[in-house]
């Protein structure tokens, strides 16, 4: 099955919407949850499908899992782990890449793990070698097979001193939920300080971890013997907070995000703001509107925090195709994020990709055959067109460009957007867009 969405643009969003807790964060408190000996409660869930696939990974390995989708709240019971089937997991894993995080909770309680070939949004190649890596150093034995990673740690894990040679979000979460409960210390640089590990920091504490981050990206953790379930209330969705912000922008229209937090955003802040954006903050949330006249033209990176994420960039660069002038953009966290500019360039956008590192410092992936800058001329108004949905954040910026396009567009594979974004046709609805949605065969 394919979902299609029919959208009729044009027309500026209006209104008001809310978000709830991070998809970024919300899977992994789940995974910690893991670790307690007790249960644990999670405030502020969205109704996404990333959570439903975490869900049943978690009640697979014996953990009781109770949703109350409306309130948003998780009950977490895992007094009774154990190790699940390889064939269901496989199946259970769906398109995440949350599986992976089950390694360092599932050897601290079991003794041994089973990881099934990952999967995730196709934005690169997405390795999973610094997690390896880290594992290893705890003294898991790592055993690749053609169907998944089979790990054991028959002597237990034990702290240990690891380099990232990349500041991983991933890595940095795997190292995290593992050292808790090793032997001694670990010591992690070059660690990824997103808000959404910091939040995770937050839990693994009120769980009962030693966990201090310094300034320089340094992490160090003392391990304990035992921890217990918590309490806690994730933090907003700014993802996707920025996603509706863009498509205010993009559509010359003015949305009120409630739930929407300033701390964790404002670097994104900034830089709706000089496109020419205007943002209003809220104790309940943030107000972003297209003020009139012309947006401006801008140079962007994505880096890691508190850089402009990387995730904020395909939604914002539909708005650029609306700005006066050449933008430049250059994405150094992923190696290939560009492909869903194709489909604006068919919907008439000016934008050109180049492989050089272009308006910034060289990254990574300079000299390496990636077409990881954007060079974007505008305004250029949108038409519509028959538009696939390539992966999440790429999917969210075609429904943008499809909103701001003049006549109807069909948006096809749809379906992807809901792993991310919770309710997202009730939000279009409730923000005056026209649209149907169906479900057809392939
Ligand atoms: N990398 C490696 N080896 C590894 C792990 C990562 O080379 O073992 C590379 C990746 O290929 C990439 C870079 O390191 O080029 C950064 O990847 P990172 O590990 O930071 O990303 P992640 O943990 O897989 C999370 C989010 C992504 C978000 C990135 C960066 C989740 C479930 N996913 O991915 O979110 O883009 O951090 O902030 O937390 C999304 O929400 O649409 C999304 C893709």
């Amino acid at each position: 099955m394919t979902d299609l969405l029919y959208v009729d643009g044009g027309n500026p969003l209006r209104g008001e919407i809310t978000v709830r807790g991070a998809k970024n964060f919300v899977s992994k408190a789940m995974v910690a949850a893991l670790l307690g000996e007790t249960p644990s409660l999670l405030r502020n869930v969205p109704e996404i499908r990333d959570v439903a696939v975490v869900t049943g990974l978690l009640e697979l390995h014996g953990v009781r899992v109770d949703a109350d989708p409306g309130a948003g709240t998780l009950h977490l019971d895992p007094s009774a782990v154990e190790s699940a089937h390889v064939a269901d997991i496989d199946t259970h894993a769906g398109a995440s890449r949350i599986p992976i995080l089950f390694c360092g909770p599932l050897l601290h309680r079991l003794g041994e793990a089973f990881i099934p070939d990952l999967g995730g949004c196709r934005i690169g190649d997405r390795p999973i070698n610094y997690h390896l890596d880290i594992l290893r150093q705890f003294g898991a034995e790592v055993d690749k097979t053609p169907t998944g990673i089979y790990l054991r740690a028959p002597r237990g894990l034990q702290g240990t001193k690891i380099a990232l040679p990349y500041p991983s979000v991933g890595a940095t979460e795997q190292l995290l939920l593992t050292a808790v409960r090793a032997e001694g210390i670990t010591e992690l640089s070059g660690a990824a300080i997103e808000p959404e590990i910091m939040d995770l920091v937050n839990v693994l504490q009120k769980m009962g971890a030693i966990i201090s981050v310094d300034t320089d990206r340094v992490i160090r953790i003392e391990g304990v013997d035992r921890l217990d379930g918590y309490q806690h209330t994730a933090l907003a969705d700014r993802v996707e907070a920025a996603s509706w912000g863009s498509a205010a922008l993009a559509t010359g229209g003015d949305v009120f995000v409630r739930g929407a937090t300033q701390p964790e955003m404002t670097t994104f802040l900034n830089t709706f703001r000089k496109v020419g954006g205007e943002f209003v903050v809220q104790d309940e949330g943030i107000r972003f509107f297209h003020p009139g006249g012309d947006l401006h033209s801008i140079q962007l990176e994505t880096d890691v925090h508190p850089g402009f994420m990387t995730d904020w960039q395909q939604p914002l660069v539909v708005a650029l195709t609306q700005a006066r002038g050449l933008s430049i953009v250059h994405e150094t966290v992923y190696e290939n994020r560009f492909g869903f500019v194709d489909a604006l360039i068919g919907m008439g956008a000016t934008i050109q990709v180049y492989k050089e590192c272009l308006g910034g410092r060289p990254c990574r992936f300079g000299q390496r055959n990636f077409y990881h800058s954007a060079v974007i001329s505008g305004p250029t108004p949108l038409s519509a067109a028959d538009i696939e949905v390539p992966d999440l954040r790429g999917g969210f910026s075609h429904l943008i460009a499809a909103l701001a396009a003049k006549g109807t567009s069909a948006v096809r594979g749809i379906s992807l957007i809901d792993r991310g974004y919770e309710h997202f046709t009730e939000k279009l609805e409730a923000l005056g867009a026209e649209f149907s949605r169906e479900a057809v065969r392939d």
